[in-house]
């Protein structure tokens, strides 16, 4: 079974992507660990504190944020990082070529239940002699991410990584620590009968999105013919994981349940950087009005609708959107 390094030098990975994608990885097993120690850790449950997006943060999303923001920033690879735990952007070494946004505890809700939850991450190019500390750096549209990956803390540690060669996976292999390639191409499925949506927002949907889960609901009486599964798990990182290995539907789709809030993904830390993932494995990740990866981002904590996965499931679910 072959290792991580390697593996993407074979596809040509530079080595300064390589070294920034393996810090961003030992950060990753850090919290791995943290998160595995559970309650032993004393790190379960909320701050005081909220982000700059009004949500509560998690003790675990303060300390990812941390390790990961510490050893991005001392690294001396990464021009800026971008983080959903941080209002603004950080600069860092000036000379440097990348620039990261992270997601540093996806589905943090889920720590304190023993369930799934993932650090999400979106590697660009800065551009040339571009200023570390002007935030528009990050203004790109995710089709110019050069790598994109996640890592699951589950029962088992995994990692889904792309840099624009297709989509593997590995698994930490927590005797000797080192990530080890477990799925050379991952394949979506192209059809499907499992969605992902948070159902208790039904009746602040839009019409399109309705209509469309009304249709699975109907099951193989209704127009669609077959009878579908729901999922939720609560942390988008544990849906795509799903998604990537067995395939499905996964949406947060618009609603109007707060009109100050009417989608709920960031694009920059998990839009993005999930969509090329699941493009990279044959899927498609779309807003129900355009690719996810041509948006042009407006401000770093800019939010979006996501529809991704199974190829003509999105597709069926698209075209109540024309
Ligand atoms: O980061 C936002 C997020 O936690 C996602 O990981 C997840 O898919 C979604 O929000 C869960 O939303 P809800 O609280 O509505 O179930
Ligand atoms: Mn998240």
């Amino acid at each position: 079974m072959r290792r991580l390094p390697p593996v993407l030098i074979d596809d040509g990975c530079s080595r300064e992507l390589l070294s920034l994608i393996r810090t961003i990885l030992a950060a990753c097993k850090e919290i791995s660990f943290r998160v595995g120690q559970g309650a032993l850790s004393g790190v379960l449950g909320s701050t005081l504190d909220e982000n700059i997006q009004g949500e509560t943060q998690k003790k675990l999303d303060v300390l990812s944020n941390q390790l990961l923001k510490d050893i991005l920033l001392e690294s001396g690879y990464v021009k800026a990082i971008a983080s959903e735990e941080e209002d603004y952007t950080v600069a860092g070494n000036p000379d440097a070529e990348y620039i990261v946004a992270f997601d540093p505890l996806d589905g943090s809700s889920n720590t304190d239940i023993n369930s799934l939850v993932g650090t999400i991450f979106s590697i660009m190019k800065a551009p040339h002699g571009s200023d570390p500390a002007d935030q528009t750096i990050f203004m790109q549209p995710g089709h110019q991410q050069v790598a994109a990956g996640y890592v699951l803390y589950g029962p088992c540690t995994t990692l889904a990584l792309t840099i624009g060669k297709g989509t593997r996976i590995f698994t930490l292999d927590k005797t000797h620590g080192s990530f080890m390639l477990t799925e050379e191409f991952a394949k979506i499925p192209e059809d499907t009968k499992e969605f992902a949506i948070n159902a208790s927002n039904q009746r602040h949907w839009q019409p399109a999105m309705q209509n469309y889960v009304n249709d699975l609901l109907a099951g193989d009486t209704g127009p669609r013919g077959k009878n579908f599964n729901m999922r939720w798990i609560a942390a988008m990182v544990g849906d795509v994981h799903r998604v990537l290995c067995r395939g499905g539907l996964f949406t947060y789709p618009a609603d109007t349940k707060d009109p100050n809030k009417p989608f709920k993904l960031r694009l920059l830390y998990e839009a993005n950087p999930m969509a090329m993932l699941v493009e990279q494995a044959g899927g498609i990740a779309h807003t129900g009005e355009q690719r996810i990866l041509d948006i042009d981002p407006q401000e770093i904590h800019q939010r979006v609708p996501v529809i991704l996965g199974s190829k003509n499931e999105v597709e069926a679910c698209l075209g109540y959107h024309k």
